[in-house]
């Protein structure tokens, strides 16, 4: 029996993960986290009902919340085989209005919790006989210049970079961590970044969440540790 936790699980690209995961073999239990009780439910009824299907509901700016649920998830499903980091946060700002609250809540969401939770995951998941995976949700925002993201683009890159560090750190507990980086793609967040852009012109989230199952699935040696861009071709 193996289970899969992914955070982000209420929208865009985490419910479509959700949803496709489900539908593979490779996990028996999938925890899904978000903070809405009634998107969550949304999300559970679409996932494959064949497979162990539960939520948690959890505010991740609410980092000391974390280890408990972790604690919890491990209670009930046993072992945490796989942790898929996808929620995220934007509030794009330039420099001068880039308040304290904005950074605040783009690094606990985007870099603090995915660390915390991946801190804590790993206190079980380092005993598993099989060891494990993470695959942490970057973006394209966190390798290229973006005038007007400071918080959200350095949040990414971040999170780039902690990823590869554990990628390295946590080989000795053959556990891989994973890094992706989506380039635009058509979600509520992708909405709040570009509210101009028609949304049918660029990628949809089954089209990132495709590969991320993929890639958990295939048990992919060589991607270990690599931060890896999915984006159309403009
Ligand atoms: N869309 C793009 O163009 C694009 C490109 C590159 C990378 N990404 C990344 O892809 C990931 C998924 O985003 P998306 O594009 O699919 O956008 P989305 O549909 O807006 O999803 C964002 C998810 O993050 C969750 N979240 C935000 N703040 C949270 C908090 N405080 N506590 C718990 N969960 C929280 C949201 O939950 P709620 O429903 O509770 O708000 C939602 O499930 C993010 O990491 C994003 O940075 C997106």
């Amino acid at each position: 029996m193996k289970t899969c936790v992914i955070t982000g699980a209420t929208s865009g690209i985490g419910k479509a993960t959700a949803i496709e995961l489900s539908k593979l073999n490779d996990y028996d239990r999938i925890v899904i986290l978000g903070r809405k009780k009634e998107e969550l439910e949304q999300t559970q009824k679409l996932m494959d009902i064949s497979k162990k299907i539960s939520y948690k509901i959890l505010d991740l700016t609410e980092l000391k919340k974390i280890p408990n649920i972790v604690k919890e998830i491990i209670k009930e499903n046993e072992t945490i085989d796989c942790l898929i980091n996808v929620a995220g946060y934007t509030e794009p700002a330039p420099l001068l209005t880039t308040s304290i609250e904005n950074l605040k809540t783009t690094y606990d969401v985007n870099v603090f919790a995915p660390i915390i939770l991946m801190r804590e995951v790993v206190r079980y998941m380092k005993d598993n006989k099989d060891g494990g995976k993470i695959l942490n949700v970057a973006s394209t925002a966190g390798m290229t210049p973006r005038p007007g993201w400071l918080s959200y683009a350095s949040s990414k890159a971040a999170i780039i970079s902690a990823s590869d560090t554990l990628s390295h750190e946590l080989e000795e507990y053959n556990i891989r961590v994973y890094c992706v980086s989506p380039g635009r793609c058509a979600t509520a967040l992708r909405k709040k970044l570009a509210p101009d852009e028609d949304p049918t012109t660029i990628m949809q989230p089954q089209e990132v969440s495709s590969i991320i199952c993929s890639l958990i699935s295939n048990n992919e040696q060589c991607l270990d540790g690599q931060n890896i861009v999915i984006r159309k071709k403009i």
